[in-house]
């Protein structure tokens, strides 16, 4: 097969989709009223604001004022956990997982720094949180849970509906980062019990910078920034106004095609899986079937992650690796860690992200490429003989 350009690190980010960027255009050129303004070119830029806010309600089984716009998934679960503790104004007890995102994960460390308690969930080898641990977790100072509903490295699903039962009946706020899980499942928030949600626009073909944040009727965090009333207070600033507009659009798009998407994904996810474990001394990390139909994230023993990323970069692949951050660390990622792996099994892993413009033949593509580039560094670590034992 001849060289090819092939994406597959969506979970990072996305291409926006050639529809969203022409409903954000006007509103870069003759639509560049101020939504707070009361003339007629205000009022027609605050006319699509709302009517974008209903059309995200809408794909998520929410009420147009239970969404709010933000700059993003960061914001989003910023605003949620730092909201929340502002709120309660005394130290109290906050459960999350230890494999959350940086966004959850470092609030709640810098949380815990200024008073508060803070449990972080083991996982189990899947990424999975045990409800029982949840449960036994909780105290009568407990004022918030923070889960996430799908793991960015491992694509491992977390039991959300049943984890917001629990929150529901403590009477806990319940917060998911839902991240990245939208645009890839269906969302729906007449069932799933959570207080507050956050996504980001950028990880399903809208633009960057832009987020949302759905807080449930009666469900009450104190603001973080102070300055004008936009997004009722939540998150004050003249609205991003192309940006909101291209997420309620991509939302829109992401909701109507999520079945074919699914079933088209979860097909090359299991080309994929079943490829990549052609290879010997391959594991794959993350929950066999509760996982993200889009994810695809294995550990290659004796290789380093970050030589196959850059072999694969030279093929024209991109994809991700689970160490060496952007931190610039060497340590292994706290999601592989929590799984149980080992430091050099964890050094040796990838994740492959599909989305919207992956084929068959990009999967084609990459399982011709991969053997070589794995083979090719084997050969040349320390760990591995060419038979595929280890050195002692
Ligand atoms: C699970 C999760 N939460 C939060 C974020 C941060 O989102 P944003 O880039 O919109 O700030 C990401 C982005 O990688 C993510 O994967």
């Amino acid at each position: 097969m001849s060289r090819r350009t092939v994406y597959m690190d969506h979970s990072a980010t996305t291409p926006v989709r050639e529809e969203v960027v022409e409903a954000m255009l006007p509103f870069y050129h003759e639509l560049f009223g101020n939504p707070s303004s009361i003339h007629a070119p205000g009022r027609t830029v605050r006319r699509a604001v709302e009517e974008a806010r209903e059309k995200t309600a809408l794909a998520l089984g929410a009420e147009p004022g239970e969404i709010f716009f933000t700059a993003g998934g960061t914001e989003s679960n910023n605003i949620t956990l730092r909201g929340a503790a502002k709120k309660r104004g005394e130290p109290g007890h906050i459960i999350t997982s230890s494999i959350e995102h940086h966004a959850v994960l470092d609030v709640c460390s810098e949380l815990a720094a200024e008073g508060h308690r803070v449990t972080f969930l083991p996982v189990d080898q899947y990424g999975r949180v045990s409800i029982d641990q949840l449960q036994e977790a909780i105290t009568p100072d407990t004022f918030l849970i923070s889960i996430m509903a799908a793991n960015n490295e491992i694509g491992t699903l977390q039991p959300i509906s049943a984890i917001g039962e629990v929150a529901r009946e403590r009477k806990i706020l319940f917060h998911t980062d839902a991240v990245q899980i939208a645009g890839q499942l269906p969302i729906d928030l007449k069932k799933l019990n959570v207080d507050f949600l956050s996504l980001s626009a950028h990880k399903f073909n809208g633009p960057k910078g832009i987020g949302a944040l759905y807080v449930r009727k009666g469900a009450k965090v104190t603001p973080l920034y102070s300055g004008g009333g936009q997004e009722r207070k939540l998150r004050p600033g003249t609205e991003n106004v192309p940006g909101i507009v291209g997420l309620s659009r991509a939302m829109e798009l992401a909701v109507a095609e999520i079945k074919d998407k699914k079933k088209r994904l979860e097909a090359l996810r299991y080309k994929m899986i079943t490829g990549l474990m052609a290879i010997d001394e391959t594991i794959l990390n993350g929950h066999p079937e509760e996982r993200l139909p889009n994810n695809v994230n294995v550990s290659f023993k004796h290789v380093e992650g970050e030589a196959v990323l850059l072999s694969l970069d030279l093929e024209g692949i991109a994809a991700s690796s689970g160490s060496a951050c952007s931190s610039g660390s060497l340590d292994p990622s706290h999601v592989l860690r929590a799984i149980g792996l080992d430091h050099p099994t964890a050094h040796g892993s990838i994740r492959f992200s599909l989305g919207w413009g992956n084929t068959e033949e990009d999967v084609d593509y990459l399982l011709e490429v991969i053997p070589r580039v794995v083979n090719n560094l084997r050969r040349i670590s320390p760990t591995y003989r060419t038979n595929g034992s280890r050195k002692e």
